[in-house]
């Protein structure tokens, strides 16, 4: 295998089997429509607006924004005045325009052979009558539901429901914790959630309800309810009461609980709040009129973490959102209607709402829709599933490609994926190696890659490159997509122009980012408007090479992403003090060959506490439990002390090259104490 950096300037042009039929077959082609996106942005989503049904047009101008704190407050407005229904445009309009027949979604189970499917008709019928249950519990215009599900249609049907009333969703990932549940549900004020009995994930078994029922208490306790529970009977065992045989047909015949016997798997019930969805789907009416929304109303919120504080109800609203999320599918995916497209990102994560639900359904698309893992029941399920289905659009994550490289190629290579034709990766960066192996061994060397950067609050690509048009360097996200125009920054707020490394900002809005965080505009301006005035600031690092080509650097702020999962080192620290052990605690990112960052964690113990491999384990397991799975530490090391300023700021930058056993640790004159160096030094963890 090539070596990461040798590499790195190695140009792949677009397949010409792809670049023939693509939308956008050349880089002139491109720069012609991104110049006008940038200098003439109605001119541009004009034309994707029409392809969209709006029940009035907008009552102002286009586009109305202020980007310059100095001005006022920030305030974006895409479409104002404008009314849509999100969920009928990808849905009726479909069915209308001759899409009913049209699979919306294989689901592929976790087990190999628990699969099914529904079409466009089938699931606008769910979704409506769906949408018909809200209305029944008394949801409105508005209000806010927690979705906490695993990978199945029903969450798709919730959340265009919620979409088809005009209520906001707000999915949590399915994989955090109650804590973390009770926290997104709190600050959202959500008056119900829908959840399922439970899923398996490869050999585990995940009780979703209890977890819920957890997180309910403890919202109950901070003087929140929430009055409805609708729950999802996933795992079984009657599931001749499940509607209109949408579900997975095998686990119809055998329940899942027969076929993989589930020992004393219960879950807790209080009725009057909590009711099964076939209860409440069997007898309700099928037709719901959508509710027309103005193109600036809240569509969902999701939570995203933030270097302080609880994480942020990042806001997306519905025009400008819809327009993104469907253009950005169409021609970073280069979509084309006979495609089988798959995304394996849960959807309780930004990818999954705008490249499972809206980008794929706006347009029409037949996607896969994955419970289950990577690994399950072994490593080749990816490329088993690609073949089933014949998938031409595969995304994932790089920490997936990573941890599938280490499993060997045979894996793969006995697998045909001869309908591949994109590759797409997400959510971190991905080093060369790991898209050489990606172009190499999963897309035969014939396939396009497509790097895409982007974020929660982008709500679609901003960094990415065509199939058919871009030169890609491995490791490089490209250049920006169509409306977004992205600045390096150095620290002084200095644009840097040719070669050069520095914040990546963006300059003036496109349709689809964030226009609040819920309940806290200021928190909005503060994180991403005032460093620099005038600029969308990400947080994240870039370099500009010699050709002009984006390579995103990371974060530069207090936040790991750990498996292409956001989280803040703060959150962190705060479940680690609540251990009755822990004075203080400090956490840093430390590179991980698979998860490309994990936590490493410093803790300084009270009196009469020895840091015992028994109380790692627990400190760990605390930061599990406060937070989710995927958030637990990979080094907890002793700190008798932290490296502070003489103001009492702990300085991270120190702590970051102590984790990696680098002793150049530049200018250490702010410290209070410089001894306290060489004593973490000396109890840093070996294996890191
Ligand atoms: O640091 C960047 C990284 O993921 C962050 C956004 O995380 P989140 O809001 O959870 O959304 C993830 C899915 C869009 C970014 O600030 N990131 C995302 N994509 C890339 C990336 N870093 C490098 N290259 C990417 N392609």
């Amino acid at each position: 295998m090539a070596e990461t950096n040798s590499v790195s300037d190695e140009v792949f042009n677009p397949p010409v089997s792809l670049q023939a039929q693509a939308h956008i077959k050349t880089m002139q082609e491109y720069e012609e429509l991104y110049r006008e996106s940038i200098d003439d942005p109605e001119s541009f989503w004009k034309r994707i607006y029409e392809t969209f049904y709006w029940k009035s047009p907008p009552t102002g101008p286009f586009l109305d924004y202020n980007f310059d704190i100095r001005k006022g407050p920030i305030s974006i407005k895409w479409l104002a005045g404008a009314q849509t229904n999100i969920c009928y445009n990808i849905l009726d309009r479909n069915v209308e325009n001759g899409l009913g027949d049209k699979v919306a979604f294989y689901w592929e189970g976790n087990n190999p052979g628990d699969d099914g499917k529904i079409t466009y008709s089938e699931l606008l019928v769910q979704v409506c009558k769906f949408a018909n249950v809200l209305k029944d519990l008394g949801v409105g215009v508005g209000d806010r539901i927690a979705i906490y599900m695993p990978m199945i249609p029903e969450l798709t049907v919730a959340m265009l429901a919620c979409a088809r009333i005009g209520a906001i969703h707000s999915i949590v990932f399915a994989g955090y914790s109650s804590e973390s549940l009770a926290d997104r549900i709190l600050d959202a004020e959500c008056c119900a959630i829908v959840t399922a009995d439970g899923v398996w994930r490869g050999n585990k078994l995940l009780n979703l309800k209890n977890i819920v029922d957890r997180a309910m208490s403890l919202c109950e306790k901070r003087n929140h309810l929430v009055n409805k529970c609708v729950v999802v009977r996933h795992l079984g065992p009657k599931c001749e009461n499940l509607v209109d045989g949408m579900i997975s047909n095998n686990l119809c015949e055998e329940s899942q609980l027969g076929k993989r016997p589930v020992h004393g798997f219960k879950i807790s019930w209080q009725d009057g709040r909590d009711i099964w969805w076939h209860d409440l789907m069997g007898t309700v009416d099928s037709v719901c009129e959508p509710v027309w929304m103005d193109a600036e109303d809240p569509l969902f919120m999701l939570y995203t973490s933030g270097s302080t504080g609880i994480p942020k109800g990042v806001l997306h609203t519905t025009g400008g959102y819809m327009m993104y999320a469907t253009a950005t599918f169409k021609y970073t995916f280069d979509f084309h209607p006979d495609d089988i497209y798959w995304c394996t990102a849960d959807i309780g994560w930004i990818t999954g709402h705008t490249y499972v639900t809206y980008g794929p359904l706006a347009n029409g698309a037949t996607s896969v829709m994955f419970e289950g893992t990577p690994f399950y029941p072994d490593a080749g399920r990816f490329w088993a599933i690609v073949d089933k289905y014949k998938v031409n659009t595969f995304y994932t994550a790089p920490t997936a490609i990573r941890s599938l490289m280490k499993f060997g190629d045979e894996f793969v290579t006995k697998y045909s994926r001869s309908s591949l034709r994109i590759l797409g990766t997400v959510g971190e960066p991905i080093n060369p190696e790991a898209w050489l192996w990606y172009h190499r061994v999963v897309g035969n060397s014939t396939c396009a890659i497509v790097d895409t950067f982007w974020q929660t609050e982008t709500g679609g690509h901003v960094i990415t490159p065509l199939p058919g048009a871009t030169p890609t360097k491995p490791g490089s996200a490209t250049f920006p997509f169509f409306g977004i125009l992205p600045t390096i920054l150095s620290e002084e707020g200095h644009e840097i122009k040719g070669t050069g490394e520095g914040y990546l900002v963006f300059k003036q809005p496109w349709p689809g980012i964030m226009r609040t965080v819920h309940g806290d505009h200021e928190r909005f301006e503060t994180t991403y408007f005032k460093k620099f005035p005038g600029y969308y600031c990400t947080g994240d690092g870039a370099h500009r090479d010699k050709d002009g080509y984006l390579w995103i650097t990371g974060r530069i702020d207090d936040l790991v992403n750990v498996s292409g999962h956001l989280l803040s080192t703060a959150e962190v620290e705060s479940a680690l003090i609540e251990h009755h052990s822990v004075a203080e605690a400090a956490s840093v990112s430390h590179p991980h060959p698979i998860k490309g960052e994990c936590i490493y964690c410093f803790v300084t113990l009270k009196e009469g506490h020895n840091l015992t491999d028994e109380l790692v384990m627990e400190l760990k397991n605390k930061v599990r439990h406060k937070i989710g799975p995927f958030a637990q530490p990979d080094f907890i090391q002793n700190a008798p002390a932290l490296p502070k300023t003489r103001s009492g700021k702990i300085m991270r930058r120190i702590l970051r090259k102590i984790a990696r056993g680098d002793r150049d640790l530049g200018d250490t004159s702010t410290l209070a104490d410089e001894s306290v160096i060489d004593v973490l030094f000396k109890y840093r963890a070996q294996d890191a």
